[in-house]
């Protein structure tokens, strides 16, 4: 680990107190922030040149953190030097390491260093792109660099769309929009009167859309989580009958979300085929692409989004899988009238003379009024990189994954729990002796129990830090590639701590198993007494 203690040039440079904490009733003077600039820049760097020091998973227990953080604010000021000192010793080393390229959980979240640089610029600025009125360039280069981002896409020109915080709130204003098409004016009226409105979306969709309902006052009640097939792909038959049925019991259909790259397994849903029938029932088609939604940006990989650019609205998060610090989500829609119909409301303090032209008013799209110039970081990096070395950096990742898979399938101690379609590989350890009664419910909790073991021992290693899910009842480990430091050798030692650890917690359960049969537990008849768990 970095040695946190030996003071920086800037806690050396900072010890004492500046003259506008002194005495001034202003900012920070800029000479003083142009040399803690640079040194802070330096902090930065230094973190990510030596973040594989760090385990990824910082070893802390919940609550000893807030101990070591004074309860009471400063009265006084304190001398820069010291806070950075803090941030070094305190700050840094326990965060839970989104920068490690042995990142694998969840979705990775990446900073790059344009879109770092582009953060700092932002919060320089302090653009807020509420109006046009309140900042020109933030709203046209939003226009811009959302039109670039769809065009690499390959969505046509129909689409519009603009920057939110989170997947969660684009996937709110697409489903609020929706409810406006459905109800007429739902915005104006409320929904007292309206007959109860139904969502439809598989049984793996992200949880984002079941809270979107509970916000938008359609309810848990109202989301209809459709039955997936054995790939974890939303059933288009059972979506249909959900929908008659629906229909035939009083309840007002009113979206379908089709995910392409689900949370747990990353499967596709057939959004060509669910297109059709939100066409033929006149309901609002949403596609959540919050992750892969970026591998469209490679043509030669474009078969799995077909039938997307029929959607009403669609989510990608360039903060998941396009490099981009948190936070940054791309909603895009063709029909961006009925999302401002949605959301616009415009009090006297808002109105500018602009309005009597057609400017972006982007504030009107969303339940937010003060929004972030995350254009700018989308253009730091879209331009760093060209679409070129973003599509390499996503096929990259893609090919570990798929390399990985092929390891896990030739493994006879373990299986895959789902296709591979994208850069997440979803497993499980299950010793050979065990192939073909997984379905047993005694082997397959003992297998729950072993993988939840493994996954345990494996994150503590501090080497790596892997997540997992459900799938079909089983727990399942994922490995998710999508960070940009991640280099062939980081998924090799995961895979090599995987089976090492797994082969060890199997030879411990059979020698458990081995002493309660000799304690007198009865004969192993059918060869596999050694379950353990
Ligand atoms: C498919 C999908 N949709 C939506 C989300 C929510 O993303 P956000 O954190 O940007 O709200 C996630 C998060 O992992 C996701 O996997």
């Amino acid at each position: 680990m970095p040695d946190a203690a030996a003071p920086t040039e800037l806690e050396a440079l900072f010890t004492t107190l500046d003259h506008a904490q002194r005495e001034g009733v202003r900012d920070m003077d800029p000479e003083t922030f142009r040399r803690a600039g640079h040194a802070v820049v330096d902090v930065m760097a230094d973190y990510l040149a030596g973040i594989e020091r760090y385990p990824v998973l910082p070893r802390v227990a919940p609550g000893e953190l807030r101990a070591r953080f004074p309860a009471a604010p400063p009265e006084g000021p304190e001398p820069l030097g010291a806070i950075l000192a803090d941030y070094r010793a305190l700050v840094e080393p326990n965060v839970t390491h989104w920068q490690h390229p042995a990142f694998f959980a969840f979705f990775a979240s990446t900073a790059s260093g344009p879109g770092i640089l582009g953060e700092m610029l932002m919060a320089t600025l302090v653009a807020n792109a509420m109006l046009w009125r309140s900042s020109p360039v933030a709203t046209e280069l939003e226009e811009v660099t959302v039109g670039w981002l769809r065009e690499g896409l390959g969505l046509p020109p129909a689409y519009d769309g603009l920057f939110t915080d989170t997947a969660s709130t684009s996937s709110l204003i697409a489903l609020a929009a929706a409810r406006q098409a459905a109800t007429g004016d739902a915005a104006t009226t409320g929904l007292a009167d309206a007959r109860p409105l139904r969502v439809y979306a598989s049984a793996e969709a992200h949880s984002s859309i079941e809270k979107a309902c509970m916000t938008l006052g359609i309810g848990r009640a109202g989301l209809h989580r459709v039955p997936v097939d054995a790939d974890y792909r939303m059933d288009v038959a059972a979506l249909e009958t959900a929908i008659a049925g629906d229909r035939a019991a009083g309840w007002h259909p009113c979206a379908i979300v089709a995910t392409l790259g689900t949370t747990g397994s990353t499967s596709v849903d057939p959004v060509a085929a669910i297109a059709d029938v939100a066409e033929r029932e006149g309901l609002w088609l949403h596609v959540d692409a919050a992750y892969a939604g970026v591998v469209a940006l490679i043509p030669e990989r474009r078969a799995a989004f077909a039938g997307w650019e029929r959607a009403d609205s669609i989510v990608v998060n360039p903060h998941k899988w396009l490099f981009t610090p948190l936070d940054c989500s791309l909603l895009l829609s063709r029909r961006m009238d009925v999302l401002r119909v949605a959301f616009s409301l415009v009090p006297e303090y808002l109105r500018t003379l602009d309005q009597a032209r057609p400017v972006h008013d982007y504030n009107e799209y969303q339940p937010q009024l003060g929004r972030r110039f995350r254009a700018l970081k989308i253009w730091f990096i879209v331009r760093y990189f060209g679409l070129e070395g973003l599509r390499r950096r996503i096929e990259s990742h893609i090919e570990m994954a798929e390399r990985l898979a092929t390891w896990v399938d030739d493994e006879p101690d373990a299986e895959l729990l789902a296709p591979v379609p994208f850069s997440t590989v979803c497993f499980r350890w299950r010793p050979r002796r065990f192939r073909g009664q997984e379905e047993e419910a005694e082997i397959g909790s003992a297998l729950d129990a072993l993988n939840a073991q493994l996954l345990e021992r494996l994150n503590a290693t501090g080497e790596a830090f892997l997540s997992h899910t459900r799938l079909g009842g089983r727990f399942t480990i994922r490995l998710a590639l999508g960070n940009l430091r991640t280099e062939p050798r980081h998924v090799e030692r995961a895979w090599a701590l995987v089976r090492e650890i797994g082969a060890e917690l199997d030879r411990t359960m059979k020698s458990e198993s081995g002493d309660r049969e000799e304690a007198g537990h009865g004969g192993d008849t059918d060869g596999r007494g050694d379950l353990g768990g």
